[in-house]
């Protein structure tokens, strides 16, 4: 059955003891925490400043701790699955000093939150990490640390308090510290996001229209396909890369920009693989405005259509998807009361998320684990699943994950700093 979410409070409790066990003394001065993120559609479509329609999820990054009287960082990380040492120190940055990104790889968030924050000089601090968002699960794990890591900044040394201007900061951490050239979509919705709703966001003006998304009768279903390709790491930075080359051959500045006409009018002058990507890029802008309608008017058979065309166009036209992925989301259309399913998040494993009547849940997730899913990959392959492109898998445990969950509320302080 579906993961039972953990109240934030229970991952607080935790990270508050921890603190306590390590550093000794009085209980933590403040906690915050930022939700992870799943996009509903319009994916890779952020950084061609498309649109984009996520939500804010109840899982979260809860960092909790208190200010110190020297110029050092000292953070711990409660979660047990990322690589050691779970503890890290570094010294402040200065005029001179500019921190730089290094092992272990979860502190480099931290790092360039504390670089790129928007109101210097910090005080040094102590700080403890907790986290539900599952860890490189296409989630948003990152973007919530990094959101969460500001507001605690935020509590220690305020800044103008500019919530665009915050998401940007915390995207470029991410660009800067973990290498990753990503959009503003998971740190701006990690920010915003509004219980109930999921957030329409246009990524060139950086507005953001929310979308009521509370109908007791209707589900978000993640499934995890709790699988990795290393493929990942070159895949998003060269497919942004194309976008670019795309838009400049079209005489736009953004893909954004661009029509079909425009680009069929270009076509004898792009390669195929340009001319993919461009076209997912420039439907699945459209295809995002037209969602955004259809779950307005409370049109969820229209928006699970438009959900799986934009799954199929990231594996025919973008090739982001993967093997697992295309099966979760079959089989997940094959159940009654399934408005639609696609993947979520920049790709090569991770999640899917599926539209459907509350009452079909059940059936569906049994439906899902019905799979051969723990049996070796070839042999999935002699069962009768059809290879659509090369595994190259990195990790695999086993079976999908599922979680049942509702639009929340963006970056909350649980406990602010006392003046
Ligand atoms: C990742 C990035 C986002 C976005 C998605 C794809 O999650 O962090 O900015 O580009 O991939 O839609």
């Amino acid at each position: 059955m579906a993961h039972a979410v953990m109240p934030v409070s229970e991952i607080a409790d935790k990270a508050r003891h921890v603190y306590e066990q390590v550093f000794g003394g009085n209980p933590p001065e403040v906690e915050v925490c930022a939700p992870g993120r799943v996009n509903l559609i319009g994916e890779h479509t952020d950084y061609n400043d498309g649109f984009v329609l996520p939500m804010a999820l109840p899982l979260v990054t809860v960092v909790v701790g208190s200010r110190t009287s020297d110029q050092v960082v000292n953070i711990l990380t409660a979660n047990e699955e990322v690589e050691e040492p779970r503890k890290v120190d570094f010294n402040l940055p200065t005029d001179e000093l500019t921190l730089s990104p290094g092992q272990p790889k979860w502190a480099n968030y931290v790092k360039g939150v504390v670089q790129h924050y928007r109101a210097h000089p910090l005080p040094g601090f102590r700080a403890v990490i907790a986290s539900s968002v599952p860890l490189g699960g296409g989630l948003s794990s990152s973007a919530s640390l990094e959101v969460a890591i500001y507001t605690f900044l935020q509590q220690l040394n305020p800044d103008d308090g500019d919530k665009v201007a915050k998401a940007v900061a915390c995207q470029q951490a991410e660009h800067t510290h973990a290498g990753v050239p990503c959009g503003i979509m998971d740190q701006f919705v990690s920010v915003m996001g509004k219980a109930g709703h999921a957030l329409l966001i246009d990524c060139r003006s950086l507005e953001a229209t929310p979308v009521p998304l509370s109908e007791p009768g209707l589900v978000i279903l993640i499934t995890n396909s709790n699988v990795k390709h290393s493929l990942s790491g070159s895949e998003y930075p060269t497919r942004r890369r194309q976008c670019e080359e795309a838009a400049a051959m079209l005489r736009k500045s953004s893909l954004r920009d661009a029509t079909m006409a425009d680009l069929e009018e270009a076509r004898s002058q792009l390669d195929d693989v340009t001319y993919c990507r461009a076209r997912h890029v420039i439907e699945e802008i459209e295809r995002t405005a037209r969602a955004a309608e259809a779950l307005r008017r409370g049109s969820y058979k229209e928006f699970g259509k438009l959900m799986v065309e934009s799954h199929n166009s990231l594996r025919d036209l973008y090739e982001v998807s993967c093997r697992e992925l295309d099966e979760l989301v079959s089989a997940a259309m094959e159940v009654d009361g399934v408005f639609g399913s696609r993947m979520t998040g920049g790709g090569f494993g991770g999640c899917t998320v599926t539209l459907l009547q509350a009452h079909a849940t059940d059936k569906a997730i049994l439906h899902i684990q019905s799979l051969p899913w723990d049996v070796e990959r070839d042999e999935i392959c002699m069962n009768g699943f059809q290879q659509t492109q090369s595994v190259n898998t990195e990790q695999y445990s086993g079976t999908p994950t599922f979680y049942v969950t509702t639009p929340s509320e963006g970056v909350r302080v649980l406990k602010p700093v006392m003046t």
